[in-house]
């Protein structure tokens, strides 16, 4: 569904240059839960923006559906990111002024649908959230999960292909954040993408994939195996599968071993 192949970006500050993805090439597939995690730094939310289309590469390619999105004009990369993406912020974004529903509503609203005739699709997502009861609250009067339960199905109503969610968990505790997760690999159930950055290697048991970042580069991409006791390990992918164009030595020095037996216990 989307693939990206030597993408490279740098950001220049004073007399610096910072390499915040330098080289990537991976793919991702239609319904399917990807992690990406890494140490603070290693370019995570950078790769996040430029699957998106918030922000755009310096150098290689990102093709969207076999369309390479930067070859896109404007008009076609907005309506790219409002019909083709659905996004999930670590603090919620919602507007405080709106209600549970009006805040769900909203791309709607900026697609040109008045708020009245997106309504019964923004209460069936609040209901499919867990919150039919809270669609007339605003965002003070919710909890940390609730809120972000509303982003969740804001970033549904336009039903995109693509969820890409910038660490959902970040600011809420296990037990909510786990409700959270199960949301989000439900909906990769239906056929839906879900790219996730997480520094919860917890979170790793509801996903299909890990990618793990280093420096801006793909330092492993490991495959979550679940066994029938409910057991999850991770194993190294084969690197040919989702990275098209790296070497057998660098899947020989991948530190994946490790990583597996972090989220093994
Ligand atoms: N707008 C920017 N201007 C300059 N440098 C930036 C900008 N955004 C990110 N960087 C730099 O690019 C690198 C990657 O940043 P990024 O935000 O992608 O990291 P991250 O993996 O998401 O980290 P964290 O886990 O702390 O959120 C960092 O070294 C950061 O300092
Ligand atoms: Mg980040």
């Amino acid at each position: 569904m989307l693939e990206l192949t030597d993408v490279t970006k740098q950001y220049r500050v004073g007399e610096q240059t910072v390499r915040a993805l330098d080289g990537i090439s991976l793919r991702i597939e239609a319904g399917e839960f990807t992690a990406i995690v890494g140490p603070s730094g290693s370019g995570k939310s950078t790769l996040l923006h430029l699957l998106g289309a918030l922000d755009s590469p310096d150098s290689g390619s990102i093709r969207f559906q076999d369309k390479e999105i930067g070859d896109l004009d404007d008009d076609r990369q907005s309506e790219f990111r409002r019909h083709q993406v659905g996004f999930v912020f670590q603090f919620f974004n919602l507007l405080p002024t709106l209600t549970a529903w009006e805040n769900v509503a909203i791309p709607r609203l900026l697609d040109g649908t008045g708020l009245k005739k997106a309504k019964p699709r923004a209460l069936e997502l609040l209901e499919l959230v867990g919150l039919g009861q809270r669609a007339e609250h605003r965002p003070a009067e919710l909890s940390g999960g609730q809120m972000q339960r509303v982003a969740v199905a804001r970033a549904l109503i336009m039903d995109p292909p693509l969820i890409l969610a910038d660490e959902p968990t970040g600011n809420l505790d296990s037990k909510t954040g786990a409700s959270i997760l199960q949301l989000l690999a439900d909906i990769t159930e239906q056929g839906n993408s879900v790219v996730m950055v997480t520094h919860d290697m917890g979170a790793v048991r509801y996903c299909d994939r890990v990618i793990n970042l280093r420096d801006g580069q793909i330092g492993s991409i490991d495959r979550v195996e679940r066994a029938d006791d409910g057991r999850i390990r991770t194993v190294p992918a084969e690197l040919s599968e989702s990275v098209p164009e790296q070497d057998s030595e660098d899947a020989a020095n991948s530190e994946s071993a490790d990583d597996a037996g972090a989220v093994r216990a």
